[in-house]
Parts: C-alpha cells; sequence; structure tokens
C-alpha cells in the first residue's frame, strides 16, 4: 500500500500529514495532495460530465453489489454517489470494501451521467455519479449510536452524540436558514442605523420575572453577579447615553421549567430606539420580519400586520397569542341563557361570570375518551367541567339539553351556526376562566382533528374546517396583540406583578387609574407579535420619569430602600435627561424553529439543553471541586440524589 503526504491548508500555512492511500496505477511516490476537494458533495449536475474532480466527507451509506462498491458521500452541502468499479480500478476498488458508514475520507474520480433508470430524482446530484480513480481515509469511524441517514430516534440520544447529530442533513439545514435568519436581521437593522452594541453578561439581579442564574464572585465574598434574564435595563441605560439606536443578537439566561419552546439560555434580538412610537416599531418589525421570510424561505408576508387587543384576543381566542389560522373562535352567549334553569350556566351568571361556547365543527363524532381527555384539561385549566352537545341525526345529543327551552335553542344555533355533524363545548365561569379554558380546547380540537385527517379519517368529508385544509401547514399569519393590562393580580402573594416588566410605560389615558388605584384597569403601551399563535416578541414605550418609574415600583411592592439598592443606577440616570424610549425583542429560537417548521426550540439550536436543564452532551451542570467553592466561600448543602 502506498503512502500519500497531505499537505493541510491551515490558518497558520500548511502542515503535511502522511495517510496509507490507494491510487490506481499509483507509483509509490504519489505527488503529495495539495486540497481535500475541488467541490462539494451537492454541486456536481450533467454539465459536469466528464470533469475530475476531488471530494471530501463521510461516507453516509455503502452498499455491495457484487463487488461494485457504491458509497453516497456526504459533506455540510449535501450527496454525491461514488462508484467504485474493480474492472476499471482494482487497488482502488479492493480499498473501498473496508469503507464504513461515517469514516471521513477525501476521494478523487470522474463525473458520469448515471444509466438510465438508475437516476435519484431525490437527490439534486442524482443525475451523476463519480467514479473513483483514488481514495485516501483520512479517519475511521466508530459504528454510530444512531444512523446518521434516517430520521433519528431517541431526543436524549442525540443529545449526548449531538456533533452527530449536527451531521445529519435536516440539523444543517437548520443551522443555515438561524444563519441567514441573523444575517439577514444584522443587514436590515444596519440599514436602518441601528448600532449592535453587546452588554454585559456578568450584571445584577433583579427581580424581573423569571428566577435569576447567579454567578458568585471570589473578588467580593458573598456577593453574587446574575446573567442578564434579557438586556432590558443595560439598553435602557444606552438610550439614556444618547445612543439613540441599539440592537444586539443577546444571550438571556432564565432559570424557569422548560418545554418545547422554552430553553434556559436562549437567544434575543433585541432592539431599542429613542424618541419612538408604537406605530413606528411596528412597521421596524413588520419590515424586518418581511425580509426575513424573503431571504429564509422565498415568500412574501402581507404587511401592516392585523392588530387585536388583549381583551378582544382573549375574547375571540382565548388566548393573548391567538392562532388565527383556523376559526372555532369564542362566543359569548350573552342574552341567551339570562333565564337558564341550568344550573351551572346559572351558577356562573349570577356569580359575575359569563357562558360562553366554541363550535368544535365535524367533530359530533369525538368518542366518549376523547370528551373525557376535554373536560379533565378543562379542570385542569380551572373549570369546574365541560359541558357539550352533539349534533347526530339531527339530534342534539347531550345531558344538558333537557335544561333548555326552544327559545333558548332556537338563540342558540343561530349564534354557534350549528349544523349537523357539530360539536358544542361550553364554559360557564368567570370570564378569565371561561376564555383560557376554551382557547386551550380549541387548540387541542384542532390538534386532535388534525391528527384524525393525518389518520386518512375526514377524507370523504364535503365541508371540512379551516384547520383540515391542505394549505394550514403553509399559512403564516402574524398580527400583534396590543393594549396589555399593566399589572396583574397575585392571589398566592397578595401583590400586584408587572405583566410585562416594571419599567413599561402605561398608556396616558390610563395614568389617572393607576394614580386612583384601580390598578386592574391600566392598560400597558406594550405589545407581543405573534406567528401561528406563538408569542416570537415582544416589547413596550417604557417609562422614562424617575417620578413615574418610583411611582411603579411602590405599586409593585418595591420598598424606598429596596428601589434605591436594586434600580437606583435606573432611577438616578433617568434624572439627567433620560428620552422617551421603547423597544422590543425577538424570540431567535422561536422565530427559526417556525421557519423551519420544526416542533421545539432545541431543534434550532447547536448545543441545547434537554428538558430537565441538561446538557447531555457535556454532562453539565456537574459537581466542582470542593477547593473551587471554597475560593468562592460557598458550601453546597445539596444531597446527592
Ligand atoms: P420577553 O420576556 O417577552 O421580553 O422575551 C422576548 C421574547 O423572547 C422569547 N423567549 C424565550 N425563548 C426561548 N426560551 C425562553 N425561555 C424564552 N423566554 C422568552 C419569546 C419572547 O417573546 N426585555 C423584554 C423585551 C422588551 O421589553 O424589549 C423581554 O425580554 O419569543
Ligand atoms: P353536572 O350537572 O355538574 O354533572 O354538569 C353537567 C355538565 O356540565 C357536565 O358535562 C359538566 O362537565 C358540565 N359543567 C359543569 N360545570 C361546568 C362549567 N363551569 N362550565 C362548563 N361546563 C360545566
Amino acid at each position: 500500500m502506498a503512502t500519500i503526504k497531505l499537505k493541510v491548508p491551515s490558518t497558520e500555512g500548511s502542515f503535511s500529514l502522511t495517510f496509507p492511500c490507494h491510487f490506481a496505477n499509483a507509483p509509490l511516490e504519489s505527488p503529495p495532495l495539495i486540497m481535500y476537494r475541488t467541490t462539494t458533495c451537492n454541486s456536481l449536475r450533467l454539465e459536469h460530465v466528464g470533469e475530475t474532480v476531488t471530494l471530501a466527507g463521510w461516507v453516509n451509506s455503502r452498499r455491495d453489489h457484487g463487488g461494485v462498491i457504491f458509497i453516497d458521500l456526504r459533506d455540510r452541502e449535501g450527496l454525491t454517489q461514488v462508484v467504485f468499479r474493480p474492472d476499471e480500478n482494482a487497488a482502488v476498488s479492493e480499498a473501498s470494501h473496508s469503507l464504513r458508514s461515517e469514516d471521513v475520507v477525501t476521494l478523487t474520480g470522474t463525473v458520469v451521467s448515471r444509466l438510465l433508470g438508475t437516476e435519484n430524482s431525490k437527490l439534486q446530484t442524482g443525475g451523476i455519479e463519480v467514479v473513483a480513480t483514488a481514495l485516501t481515509v483520512l479517519n475511521k469511524a466508530e459504528v454510530p449510536p444512531f444512523p446518521i441517514d434516517t430520521d433519528a430516534g431517541n431526543e436524549d440520544l442525540r443529545l449526548t452524540h449531538r456533533y452527530l447529530d449536527l451531521r445529519r442533513p435536516m440539523m444543517a439545514r437548520n443551522l443555515k436558514l438561524r444563519h441567514r435568519v441573523t444575517k439577514t436581521i444584522r443587514d436590515f437593522l444596519d440599514d436602518q442605523g441601528y448600532l449592535e452594541i453587546e452588554t454585559p453578561i456578568l450584571s445584577k439581579s433583579t427581580p424581573e420575572g423569571a428566577r435569576d442564574f447567579l454567578v458568585p464572585s471570589r473578588l467580593t465574598p458573598g456577593s453574587f453577579y446574575a446573567l442578564p434574564q434579557a438586556p432590558q435595563q443595560y439598553k435602557q441605560l444606552l438610550m439614556v447615553g444618547g445612543i439613540e439606536k441599539y440592537f444586539q443578537v443577546a444571550k438571556c439566561f432564565r432559570d424557569e421549567d422548560l418545554r418545547a419552546d422554552r430553553q434556559p439560555e436562549f437567544t434575543q434580538i433585541d432592539l431599542e430606539a429613542s424618541f419612538i412610537t408604537p406605530d413606528e416599531i411596528y412597521t421596524l418589525l413588520e419590515g424586518l420580519l418581511s425580509q426575513v421570510f424573503k431571504a429564509a424561505k422565498d415568500v412574501e408576508i402581507p404587511t401592516p400586520f392585523p392588530r387585536l387587543t388583549y381583551t378582544e384576543a382573549l375574547n375571540r381566542f382565548g388566548s393573548d397569542k391567538p392562532d388565527t389560522r383556523f376559526g372555532m373562535e369564542l362566543v359569548a352567549l350573552d342574552g341567551i341563557f339570562e333565564n337558564s334553569t341550568f344550573k351551572v350556566f346559572r351558577g356562573a351568571l349570577d356569580a359575575g361570570g359569563c357562558v360562553k361556547a366554541i363550535n368544535a365543527k365535524r367533530f359530533a363524532s369525538i368518542t366518549t375518551g376523547q370528551i373525557e381527555e376535554l373536560t379533565q384539561m378543562a379542570k385542569l385549566f380551572g373549570a369546574k367541567g365541560l359541558a357539550f352537545i352533539k349534533v347526530e341525526n339531527g339530534e342534539w345529543k347531550s345531558p344538558i339539553v333537557k335544561f333548555f327551552t326552544e327559545e333558548e335553542k332556537t338563540a342558540l344555533t343561530a349564534r354557534m351556526h350549528i349544523e349537523e355533524g357539530d360539536l358544542l363545548l361550553f364554559g360557564a365561569d368567570k370570564w378569565d376562566i371561561v376564555c383560557e379554558v376554551l382557547g386551550r380546547i380549541r387548540l387541542r380540537v384542532m390538534e386532535i382533528q388534525r391528527a384524525q385527517k393525518l389518520a386518512g379519517r375526514f377524507a370523504n368529508e364535503e365541508i371540512l374546517p379551516q384547520h383540515l385544509h391542505d394549505d394550514f401547514d403553509d399559512k403564516l399569519n402574524f398580527l400583534w396583540v396590543i393594549d396589555f393590562p399593566l399589572l396583574a393580580y397575585n392571589a398566592e402573594e397578595n401583590k400586584w406583578n408587572a405583566v410585562h416588566h416594571p419599567f413599561t410605560r402605561p398608556l396616558a389615558e390610563d395614568l389617572p387609574l393607576l394614580e386612583a388605584g384601580d390598578f386592574a384597569k391600566v392598560r400597558a403601551q406594550a405589545y407581543d407579535v405573534v406567528l401561528n399563535g406563538v408569542e416570537i416578541g415582544g416589547g413596550s414605550i417604557r417609562i422614562h420619569e424617575p417620578a413615574l418609574q418610583s411611582k411603579m415600583f411602590d405599586v409593585l411592592g418595591v420598598t424606598g430602600v429596596q428601589q434605591e439598592t436594586m434600580f437606583g443606577h435606573l432611577l438616578k440616570a433617568f434624572s439627567f435627561g433620560a428620552p422617551p424610549h421603547g423597544g422590543l425583542a425577538l424570540g431567535l429560537d422561536r422565530l427559526v424553529m417556525l421557519i423551519c417548521g420544526a416542533d421545539s426550540i432545541r431543534d434550532v439550536i447547536a448545543f441545547p439543553k434537554n428538558n430537565r436543564g441538561v446538557d447531555l452532551m457535556t454532562d453539565s451542570p456537574s459537581e466542582v471541586d470542593f477547593k473551587q467553592l471554597r475560593e468562592l466561600y460557598i458550601q453546597s448543602t445539596a444531597k446527592k440524589g
């Protein structure tokens, strides 16, 4: 076997490595290989037939067709089929027998067109193959713990070997799209005069919503930095500093319970501007998102986005991040059941609550088990039950219909547009409970119906609900939710909390309500941007006057002393002429997840934590050396589990 001396290009000049090599008819002293590759594995087409090329990458798969070896060679860009024929090239062909999946190779060969009937229309390079004339194995691979060339299975296994998971085309595509999105945003904001400025990661712990991650300070014993939940105060201080237009691709850290769209560290496109109105922020973001969707998906999104007040969003969709891709809206049954004798409706109305319903079209076929599942879900979110009516064969099948009068039935039919095959689901309780419960039931019914559609049910139905139409998955329904409440009462803590954060500005016309202590009615100059039922961003116009900021802290129960120690820097900064300002942060991970059609933000983050906050690849968090703790004046009282 010949050896080959490889000149490896590197940033510090080239260096040499020696490898075993199998060249066809190769003289023992082969000329040194100076390039690993002349092109990528997704570039060759019929027009390249006859060219000699060098490719490098991983053996994606290997097939032995009676001594003729075929491999699919994979790099970041795609796959190319390579063929090793003993009759053309004995030595190289012999060497190819030992190739295994994930071996790293560089090879040279001639591009030929595939024989008629053997083209692969699924591959962009499917019209050609490369007949190998030289092969160098750069590194052998152990058998991977999961196949790279099929859909991955167990997520924990994928995360433990993330470097292998990243080799999968789906992950490479997601990271490429993430890059494209970030780059587009940077270019767009640069064009608009925004400066990209970094703010500290070691920052100050202030109550902002989630729990802080703390970092002990060795130099100031007993003191802690906090990792930023968001660069909120820094960006406001940049406005006081006269920067006027700021943005940052900002890492944020929140110690909260994790879900598919939440990570303990995630990325925001954080921005802030001085002398800006909400309308200007909406226009800026609509322009930014239009460019992102054009660059990443080549689609035009209609602007301006619809705007829904918080109250309307809850009233109609039971959510402050409504998915408007489908109907099934919540309908108030005001005026219909005022004299009802049904104790559930009567009780809710007498207690000052309301009755609402949704019409799940074409879903009278719901099973008892599914009704039970929905009822349990309703109870989990605070309802006492979930009354229903199925309309089957012209009959209303329901335990509650016996309590309805003919007038009530007629009015209900008209209000809910009831037809044969429909399923009605009712909520009767306090307004906010009814909205939240029916909002969640609405989403769940949509999911169940879509799963049934995929399983082949509904195929022959004449009238399909919107969410069962084929174009549902292509819909991009953006909207703004505006006029959020400023404050929410927390009964457990017996105090008022900020719905967004303590720096959010009340609506000017609601300031008297704040003064009068009518906190529940005060609206904020805050807005969220929502895409297909996912909150992809949120922001507000801020308080810029020290007196109003201090008043806000008072309402939130932050004492004078606490205001001084926790927020003194901000209050002081505001006293030196802070400009009016406002901004917003987009959740980059969530945005990219929706663009990629991924189910979880973990699929668009190179090295995410699992849903228990653990990085399975590096096994972090992990215990640290006793000496490290001692240096930080920390003693662990945790018991090993
Ligand atoms: P907010 O807390 O609403 O606002 O966050 C802005 C956006 O960040 C995303 N996001 C998350 N993404 C992944 N994992 C998480 N744990 C997570 N938490 C939030 C969401 C959300 O809409 N400083 C303010 C913004 C401002 O007022 O300018 C802030 O952080 O998509
Ligand atoms: P009950 O008479 O308590 O068995 O309730 C009759 C029906 O009304 C059952 O289907 C319950 O699930 C439903 N129900 C009970 N309380 C509520 C409520 N607050 N809102 C909606 N449905 C309810």
